[in-house]
């Protein structure tokens, strides 16, 4: 199989093909998703997510490059797009090359994203020449969660339109090959799809978007309380639950191991 390339995603927009995007962390997962998405992003999420952290503010980029492997070596047709973590590319566009290289050479992902609008497009430009492809992320960026106080939803206000609109166009003309819309209110997210050329992908930003991305485990019902923005296609977190319960009881009541599970000698032969 033929992995998904930056070009075809692009080429969705013009044709009216929703982008689907997961994030993902894990081999496993991304066996399971792979012939279903067409893009999985290794989310700086995973500090949460994974790790129990507060925000995104503490992750690495070794811990990038090591969810980056583990997701390469489970997805073999989507695209993979890995996350540039707080710290790693800010400083300047030279040092966003040299972090995004060692990313895409030591995992194999095809691209890497980075949260930011104007003030990023100088990077974002720097990289997509150099051969790395960039996707935005625009909107609410929670690695300015210092500065925003919290996770909070963008553009609900009509003075916030501007500023929003111009690191949309800033990032699209810098090359980004696509961007995320994180939290922001449905009628803004509609008016920056309609004016920048590549897809944007929402996230809390409504279904005018291009494409949709989720964080697997919000969908899949693992996250105790989940945002407004996310539906629950599974009780997974119940589901664990219930297993864990019904293997402990299994083992104090010594019902497991059954017969089927154990190994006996070999039989004597001659
Ligand atoms: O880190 C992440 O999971 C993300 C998505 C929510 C877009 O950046
Ligand atoms: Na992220």
């Amino acid at each position: 199989t033929k992995r998904i390339s930056v070009p075809e995603i692009i080429a969705k927009k013009a044709v009216r093909q929703p982008v689907v995007c997961l994030t993902c962390y894990h081999a496993h997962t991304a066996r399971l998703l792979d012939s279903h998405v067409d893009l999985m992003l290794v989310g700086d999420s995973l500090g949460m997510v994974i790790h129990g952290m507060e925000n995104t503010l503490g992750v690495t980029l070794e811990m990038m490059i090591l969810h980056g492997q583990a997701v390469m070596r489970g997805a073999k047709k989507a695209l993979v797009v890995v996350d540039m973590p707080f710290g790693s590319y800010e400083e300047s566009p030279q040092v966003a090359f040299r972090n995004a290289a060692r990313v895409i050479s030591e995992t194999g992902a095809q691209a890497v994203k980075l949260e930011g609008g104007e003030r990023m497009a100088e990077t974002v430009h720097y990289l997509s020449q150099r051969g790395i492809p960039v996707m935005g992320h625009i909107g609410l960026t929670p690695q300015r969660i210092q500065i925003f106080g919290g996770f909070k939803t963008q553009g609900r206000t009509e003075a916030e339109w501007p500023a929003i609109e111009a690191d949309a166009k800033a990032i699209a003309e810098a090359g980004a090959f696509s961007m995320v819309l994180e939290g922001m209110a449905e009628p803004l997210a509609a008016k920056i799809t309609g004016q920048v050329p590549v897809p944007t992908i929402g996230i809390g930003a409504s279904a005018e978007c291009d494409g949709q991305i989720l964080v697997m485990e919000d969908m899949l019902g693992l996250n105790p309380k989940p945002p407004k923005f996310v539906r629950t296609y599974a009780n997974m977190g119940e589901d664990i639950e219930a297993a864990v319960k019904a293997y402990a009881a299994d083992v104090r009541a010594r019902t497991f191991p059954g017969v089927e599970n154990v190994y006996q000698m070999k039989k004597k032969t001659g």
